[in-house]
């Protein structure tokens, strides 16, 4: 359906769990604890709002988290969703830790898509950044999704200072591989604050360091802008929510596993559809009414700082 400013929505974003099993130095304190939440939404509830979303037009799912590999019956919910009327296109966002055994079930269930953290290449470093992981699973993963042609998508934040120097090898990897790979600009939130003034980089910092790339047109019209290196497979997306915002063609409201809508990533608009999910008609009105009154846009640019008092894991990204 259009929003009040003539955006056609048409993805939801659905987070699945805060918790996660890494501690990226950007995201979430080494020792930070997230409880059990007795709040989540309950499978059925979670196939309930995807039911209204679908009914106004969304046609795109996400499941993320937190980790969405984590949680339990995962698949169950991907070939729920993969039942309802309208819905072609079911992804997810992981870091990729348990993913290598789970991919040929998960695309079994209905997933089509599958987009990867990945900030480094290097073993020492991944520890470091991840403060938990490692990069021989994630490594693992990759290898496995394409191997069952599941479409992949890679995204890399980019810090000053820690993995610029990596930029190059990682953009060399869309030489052979049908993946697309996309830097993503930090954003002051969470953890990202500590980093934000000194850690930085923007797109068009690396697009000019890197004169190779050139720009392309593609179907996917998602938040980045595309670029290819010559007779590259792949492709390199650039994420700019700092730079050069996106928020006028902007397609997506989310939900976070315990029920509320947030129709923008830094706003502080939240609706909560827990009361309306005995109610199928109550439930697309409030669902129909967010997605309608969804902000213009975020202030990241102008504040640095987000006004949605949320974290990255709690929003799902
Ligand atoms: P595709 O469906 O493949 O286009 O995926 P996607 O880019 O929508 O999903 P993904 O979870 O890979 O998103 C990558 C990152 O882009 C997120 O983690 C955020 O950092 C950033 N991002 C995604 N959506 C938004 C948004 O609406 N606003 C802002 N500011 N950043 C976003
Ligand atoms: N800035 C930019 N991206 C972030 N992510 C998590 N925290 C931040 C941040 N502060 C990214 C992860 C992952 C996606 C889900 O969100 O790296 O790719
Ligand atoms: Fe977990 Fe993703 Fe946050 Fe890393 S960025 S701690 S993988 S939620």
């Amino acid at each position: 359906m259009l929003d009040k400013l003539g955006r056609n929505i048409n993805y939801i974003r659905v987070s699945l769990t805060e918790k996660c099993n890494l501690r990226c130095i950007y995201c979430m304190p080494r020792d930070m604890c997230v409880e059990d939440n007795k709040d989540y939404l309950e499978n059925e509830d979670i196939n309930k709002v995807l039911k209204a979303a679908s009914i106004l037009g969304v046609k795109k799912v996400r499941f993320t988290g937190g980790e969405p590999l984590i949680v339990k019956d995962i698949e169950k919910i991907i070939s729920e969703t993969s039942t309802l009327a309208n819905i072609d296109d079911i992804a997810i966002t992981t870091n990729g830790m348990l993913l290598a055994d789970m991919a040929k079930s998960l695309k079994r269930s209905g997933l089509k898509r599958v987009n990867v953290s990945l900030d480094t290449l290097n073993k020492d470093k991944f520890k470091f950044i991840t403060q938990r992981g490692s990069l021989d699973r994630v490594e693992n993963a990759i290898n496995q999704c394409l191997s069952l042609n599941l479409e992949l998508k890679i995204n890399t934040v980019l810090i000053n200072g820690i993995n610029d120097d990596e930029v190059e090898d990682l953009i060399k990897l869309t030489k052979n591989l049908p993946i697309t790979l996309r830097f993503i600009e930090l954003m002051p939130i969470g953890e990202g604050e500590k980093f934000y003034k000194n850690g930085l980089i923007t797109s068009a910092e690396i697009i000019k360091r890197y004169g190779e790339l050139k720009p392309i047109n593609s179907l996917d019209k998602g938040v980045a802008q595309l670029y290819k290196l010559p007779n590259s497979i792949g492709k390199v997306g650039f994420i700019s929510p700092i730079s050069c915002k996106f928020c006028h063609n902007c397609n997506r409201v989310r939900l976070s596993c315990k029920g509320l809508i947030k129709p923008c990533l830094h706003s502080k608009d939240e609706i909560d559809l827990k009361p309306y999910l005995n109610n199928d008609l109550g439930l697309v009105s409030v669902l129909r009414d967010s997605i309608y009154n969804k902000p213009k846009e975020h202030t990241l640019v102008s504040d640095a700082e987000s006004m949605s008092k949320k974290l990255m894991y709690q929003i799902g990204g």
